[in-house]
């Protein structure tokens, strides 16, 4: 940048020649400026480089001006001329100056865009995080759903309940009296005794039935998820807060074979096509005959293992025909209606279809568990 300058100044300050040798003509110093100024203006390679150039080439103490400024030497005739010849020099060099500026400014701009460029489709790493933490429905959940699905297949619908039952629904409309011996078949959380009402914690789904038997006149064809109840010490088959899928089918001439026939389609869909049912004659205040309903066990597919302890069955559900007491209870004909019911364990079917060995991991809430379902 100084290159032309220092050239000038390198001539002025004595640059010892020669009295014989030829002083270089004036337009031949001329035209070394103009080089020299040209090569520097197009080695400048950023715009504040060029700047400095530009004061250096065209400025007051540029070797130009200085030529300029010995023009006062001259005569009118001579000044003229040359001043031209020197205003040209400039014209062009202020020319060539201008071009540069544009092409290192644009150079410098595209520069500038492609370093600001935001790429959005780029995938950041709290992407990745929140991604990964997604959360999902808990086992039980994801269960209770195929269960409903498989039920509302078969033409079921989907009814709640309330988790607190007075003694009533819990208990005396299934034909449970007070001080009955059955009701020690449930340990149960009492919420309040007596005054005005007992209420408990209910211990079963079944209660939901007698709701829907209130509610709406018969036919009814309904299954009925919940959460339940009972005072027990958690182990590997048993927690004391677990889920119930009841069901209920009240109309004209439903039989026991109706029964049968609807728990085998339910076992077969959920737990596949080798998993069967039978019944074995059991007992329940509500449901008269009363079954017990065991199905393949998942474990050895029938073989026998330590789990089904060598019979190849294991116990799911109660199930039977509505006792005549509980239409009674609620104001249907039993003369006129008839219908079965049945309840299993929600968490129990999710055990069985994935195999778990103890329950309790299904409340303990841990990610690592939860997250292969
Ligand atoms: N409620 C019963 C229980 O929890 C199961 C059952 C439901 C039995 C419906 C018969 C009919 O043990």
């Amino acid at each position: 940048m100084t290159g032309a300058d220092g050239d000038v100044r390198s001539r002025s300050d004595g640059d010892v020649r020669s009295r014989s040798e030829e002083v270089p003509s004036r337009s031949e110093e001329v035209a070394r400026i103009e080089r020299d100024a040209a090569d520097a203006i197009g080695a400048a390679t950023t715009s504040a480089a060029l700047a400095e150039v530009q004061t250096a080439v065209l400025g007051k103490r540029s070797a130009l001006a200085l030529a300029h400024r010995d023009l006062a030497a001259l005569d009118a005739d001579a000044r003229r001329t040359a001043g031209k010849v020197l205003h040209d020099v400039r014209t062009r060099l202020e020319t060539l100056v201008a071009a540069r500026a544009q092409e290192l400014g644009a150079a410098e701009r595209a520069a500038m865009l492609e370093q600001d460029r935001l790429d959005l489709t780029e995938v950041t790493e709290s992407e990745v995080r929140s991604a990964i933490s997604r959360g999902r429905l808990h086992l039980v959940n994801q269960t209770q759903r195929e269960l409903e699905d498989v039920f509302v297949a078969m033409g079921f619908t989907v009814a709640e309940g309330p988790e607190a039952e007075t003694d009533w629904y819990n208990f005396e409309a299934l034909n449970i009296p007070p001080a009955h011996p059955a009701r020690s078949m449930w340990d149960t959380f009492y919420l309040e005794l007596g005054q005005p009402e007992t209420v408990v914690l209910r211990t079963h789904t079944s209660p939901v039935q007698i709701h829907l038997m209130e509610d709406s006149p018969p036919p009814v064809h309904a299954v009925m998820p919940g959460r339940c109840y009972r005072r027990e010490t958690p182990d590997a088959r048993h927690l004391a807060v677990f889920h119930q899928m009841e069901g209920l089918v009240v109309d004209h001439g439903i039989t026991f074979a109706d029964l049968a026939g609807t728990i085998e389609t339910f076992t077969t869909r959920y737990f596949g096509a080798d998993i069967h049912s039978r019944l074995r004659p059991g007992y329940f205040p509500f449901t008269e005959p009363s079954a017990e309903v065991e199905v393949t066990c998942t474990i050895c597919r029938g073989a026998g293992c330590r789990t089904c302890s060598g019979t190849g069955w294991v116990e799911l559900a109660g199930c039977g025909m509505v006792d005549p007491a509980v239409f009674e209870a609620v104001g249907i004909d039993p003369e006129e209606w008839t219908g079965f019911a049945f309840g299993f364990g929600i968490d129990r079917c999710a055990q069985m279809r994935h195999v778990i060995a103890d329950m309790r991991v299904l409340t303990e809430n841990d990610v690592r568990f939860l997250r292969q379902f």
